[in-house]
Formats: structure tokens, sequence, C-alpha cells
């Protein structure tokens, strides 16, 4: 997904579109914590957490979470959300290029391809270095995207996103265009449109963004390049037996980073 931001500045209407469900993805990052380390899960950052699906749920179940996103709209929204429910995440606005936390933790997760807003080779190693710099010794770092089949320099999937809630009908289509991604950057040019029917109304917003895309293998050279960081897993699913292989079951490229020191 790319840096749409006529779409994650209205972060409400976001939330409305995706809805995500998130439990089996939440109970297969608590597994795999548990299976590489042998300890409970304590403390977790979600980064470009959107909404923060996945920050309230670690929350709610006792792990100290942090929730971080580009977009203030997002994080108020997801501050707001949070605290109707009674979820206590610490949120704050920043930047994955150039992050910080008060201290190291377990986990860090960036789900639904937002790493793909990330489109230099300097702005990853840069990324990767500040999570080398942010893990415990045997955390790890979850990174979710598309599978490479469904979306890659060669060929974009078309998507439509809808819902509903309280009377606000949400629907993105995305892309609009053919996206054609250049050959020597592997980024693409994406355009999306935002429908919102509220009150009677009908809202339109259109946008335009950028996308890179990139293998398993330049991000596990990219994670190397940074000194902190390397690639020490990959599943096709939230799931601990599924691999990330071309059968019809991989819907997702999960990749784990863990750290080199
Ligand atoms: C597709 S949304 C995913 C949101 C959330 N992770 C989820 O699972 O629904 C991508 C998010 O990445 C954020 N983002 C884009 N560039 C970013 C950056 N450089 N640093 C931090 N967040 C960024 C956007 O603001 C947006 O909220």
């Amino acid at each position: 997904m790319a840096e749409l931001n006529e779409i994650y500045r209205r972060a409400r209407y976001y939330d409305v579109a995706f809805d995500r469900k998130i439990d089996g993805e939440v109970q297969f990052i608590f597994d795999l914590h548990r299976r590489r380390t042998g300890r409970p899960l304590e403390s977790l950052l979600e980064i470009a957490c959107g909404p923060g699906y996945h920050a309230c749920a670690f929350a709610k179940r006792g792990v100290r979470t942090f929730g971080q996103d580009l977009r203030p709209e997002m994080i108020e929204y997801a501050r707001e959300v949070a605290a109707r429910n009674g979820v206590d995440v610490a949120w704050s606005a920043a930047d994955m290029r150039d992050f910080t936390l008060p201290q190291p933790v377990d986990v860090m997760l960036n789900n639904y391809d937002s790493l793909d807003c990330l489109l230099l080779n300097e702005e990853i190693v840069a990324h990767f270095r500040r999570v080398g710099e942010h893990l415990v010794p045997d955390g790890f770092y979850l990174v979710e995207l598309t599978h490479p089949r469904d979306c890659s320099p060669w060929g974009y999937g078309v998507y439509q996103y809808a819902g509903e809630r309280n009377g606000t009908r949400v629907i993105i289509d995305w892309p609009v265009n053919k996206p054609s991604a250049d050959p020597l950057t592997q980024v693409t040019e994406v355009e999306t449109v935002l429908r919102v029917f509220e009150n009677d109304e009908e809202h339109v917003f259109h946008d335009r963004a950028k996308e890179r895309f990139c293998t398993a293998q330049e991000y596990s050279a990219l994670a190397d390049l940074s000194g902190r960081l390397r690639l020490a897993g990959a599943y096709g699913d939230f799931r601990l037996d599924q691999p990330f292989d071309n059968s019809p079951a991989a819907r997702r490229m999960i990749l784990i980073f863990e750290p080199t020191r």
C-alpha cells in the first residue's frame, strides 16, 4: 500500500472500509514468539499502525504496547477508539524511517503492505537499522506484504474495500489506473478513489501515490546492509504450518527478521 494521504488522513473512513479482523494474526504472533523464545510476549510496537487494530488487540491481552503511524490523524483516531474501549496503548505520530522508543521491545509489526511506502534502498536500510536498534536480542520483526504472485512490478491486482457503520458507507477502489512499475526502481504509481456516503451526500476523494515492490531476497539483502537485522524466516499466511511458497494457500509474504547483535 502506498502513502495515500487522501485515504490515510481520513482515518474513520479507512476504518469503516477495512474493519480488519485480526484475531488469528495476533494468535500467530503470540505462538511464534513463544516458539522462538520460550517466554511470554511482554512488549510490542506496531509500526504504521493505522487505526491500531493489532496494537489494541495486544494491549487488551496485557502486552505493553506502542503504536506509531506517520499520519497524526490516524494516531488521533486510534487514541480515541482505544480510550473509548479502555485500552492502554502508548500512541505517537512517527515516521518509520526515523523513530525511537523509550525501551527495546520483544516484537515489532509492520502489517498490511505498509513497508512498500518506503521507495528507496537507503530509506529501507535506515528503517531496518532503527528496528534492529529497538528490538531485544531474542526479539523479532514481522513484515506482512501481499504475495508477489498477486502484486509485483509485473502485475497489480484489482481490489475493492467496502464497509458500512452507523449510516456511513465507504467504498475504496484500488487501483483505478493500470499501475505499471518502473523496471529500474520497482516503483509504481497507484490511483485510488475513496467514496463516502453519509447524511444523504456522496463525497469522492481521488488519490495518487507511489509504492515500491521488493522481493524477499531484496529485503534480506537490505536488512544485511543495515548491519542490525537479518532475515530469519518466512510464512505464506498467519499460520505456523504455512510456508511462503506458490501454493494457493500462501496468500501473503510474511517475513521474520531478527537482530544481529
Ligand atoms: C495500509 S495502511 C496499514 C495500516 C495498519 N497497519 C493495518 O494493518 O490496517 C498503511 C499505513 O502506513 C502509514 N505510513 C505510510 N508511510 C509511513 C511512514 N513512513 N512511517 C510510518 N507510517 C507510515 C500510513 O499512514 C497508513 O496508516
